[in-house]
């Protein structure tokens, strides 16, 4: 039976965490393979909304969540998290999530040191969520970072810090910001220890049982290709690789198990954060996606970037992230424009390019090349089937999938879980 993985095909913010739900009613089990809290998940059932940011989004449909070892985990807001979710009627226990015990966590001194790089940057910040992601992944590559199987032994641990923090406190006081204490960090710790630790195992395990029983894995991909650390608008990334391959790596699985792999675009485009966005929109119309897409971050609450539709974008995405078909959502939001247009290549200084190439001065310097559509009449929200389109929404889909060169297999036209068209089930062999 196929597994299905779910990766952004833009810049984030696509609708993850809505197809994720959509989907999860026919797994098993619902992986977070990559980034942290940075993520941001909406979910919308009936009156209840659900902001999830590390938790995978399965577990609101009752299915078993793992949390990966290419997750970064900030403790403290993990055990927020499933407070707040709690506190919605979602009961998030150690039957119902699992983590994995070597994945690593984030401290209170990488979100102090994301802040600070930032500060230091002025106006060349790259736009982070300032939940010190970037310095955590850098940790673990340079291996001294905490990992959550770390807790329970309190000897390496103590050894760890006196690295960790002999490291990061020469970096903290260069940059003019506040220490960290070893004794109070380790104490914090190991007061987290008995909370977090019931949730502990080693996840690789579990998943090759469930593998052995036929049992559906659904990899819920946080962030988006355009912010892979290797294939995006490098440096405006964030610190994990986001294509369909980290699901595998980022869980403790082969590489067959990553399945179907689905990439999530907007009809249209966003970008939260610093970096190039070739098709951005500055006038009333950019304003009129970000009003009716409410493009504000669950994050941060900033006010996201908006463009059209850049097919030679998700193009590049769909190659380099291995994506077989694509869930084009919030295609509502484009109701009602007289004139729609698609970003079909880049013109850069002088040359024209069918892709984003890998150079940020390139990058920076890209003029869109536009196709213009004409819009539809009628409305496609809470459209539930393909014959409730309009024939020119039809239109404008079937153009996205030549110039993707990606089937569209699924349709998403509000935030409400059940509006949703199915145009092949991602999860049949
Ligand atoms: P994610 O990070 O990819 O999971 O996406 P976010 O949840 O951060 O942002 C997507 C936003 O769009 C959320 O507020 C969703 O409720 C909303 N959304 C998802 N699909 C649709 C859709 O088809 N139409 C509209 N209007 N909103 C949608
Ligand atoms: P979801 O999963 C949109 C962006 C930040 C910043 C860059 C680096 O909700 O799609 P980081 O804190 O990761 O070091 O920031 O990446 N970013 C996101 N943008 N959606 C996200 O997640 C994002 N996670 C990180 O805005 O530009
Ligand atoms: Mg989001």
């Amino acid at each position: 039976m196929a597994n299905v993985t779910i990766i952004g095909a833009q810049w984030g913010d696509e609708g993850k965490g809505k197809v994720v739900d959509w989907l999860a009613s026919r797994a098993d089990i619902v992986v977070r393979f990559q980034g942290g809290h940075n993520a941001g998940h909406t979910l919308v059932v009936g009156n209840q909304t659900y902001k999830l940011s590390l938790l995978p989004s399965g577990l609101v449909r009752g299915k078993l969540g793992i949390i990966g070892n290419g997750v970064v985990i900030d403790p403290v807001a993990l055990l927020a998290e499933i407070e707040r979710v709690s506190a919605q009627g979602l009961k998030v226990t150690p039957e119902t999530l699992r983590i994995a015990d070597n994945a690593t966590l984030i401290l209170p001194l990488h979100a102090a040191l994301d802040g600070a790089r930032e500060a230091a940057r002025g106006a060349k910040k790259l736009g982070t969520t300032g939940r010190g992601i970037g310095p955590a992944y850098e940790d673990k590559v340079a291996r001294r970072a905490v990992r959550v199987c770390d807790l329970a032994e309190p000897d390496s641990l103590s050894t760890k810090l006196d690295e960790l923090l002999l490291h990061h406190n020469t970096l903290l006081a260069g940059l003019g910001a506040p220490t960290f204490a070893k004794d109070k960090m380790l104490r914090d710790l190991l007061a987290l220890a008995p909370r977090l630790l019931p949730f502990a195992e080693p996840v690789w395990e579990r998943l090759a049982v469930a593998k052995r029983d036929g049992e559906r894995i659904l990899f819920e991909g946080a962030q988006a290709v355009m912010l892979d650390v290797d294939h995006g608008t490098y440096p405006f990334v964030t610190s994990s690789n986001t294509v369909a391959g980290t699901a595998a790596s980022g869980s403790g699985v082969g590489p067959g198990a990553v399945g179907r792999v689905l990439g999530i675009a907007k009809a249209y485009c966003t970008r939260v954060g610093a970096g190039p966005f070739p098709t951005e929109l500055f006038d009333e119309t950019g304003q009129k996606l970000g009003e009716r897409g409410h493009e504000f971050g669950t994050v941060t609450g900033r006010k996201r970037r908006c463009g059209w539709f850049d097919a030679a974008l998700v193009r590049q995405a769909v190659k380099v992230g291995g994506i077989d078909g694509l869930a084009l959502t919030k295609l509502d939001v484009l109701d009602g424009f007289d004139e729609l247009k698609i970003g079909v290549g880049y013109s850069i200084n002088g040359e024209i390019f069918r892709h984003l190439p890998a150079g940020a001065a390139a990058q920076a310097a890209a003029e869109p090349i536009f196709e213009t559509m004409k819009g539809w009449e009628g409305s496609t929200r809470g459209a539930k089937s393909w014959a409730q389109l309009p024939a020119q929404a039809i239109k404008y889909i079937k153009r996205v999938e030549e110039l993707v060169e990606a089937p569209v297999t699924l349709l998403s036209t509000s935030p409400e879980r059940d509006d949703t068209i199915l145009v092949s089930d991602p999860f049949a062999d």
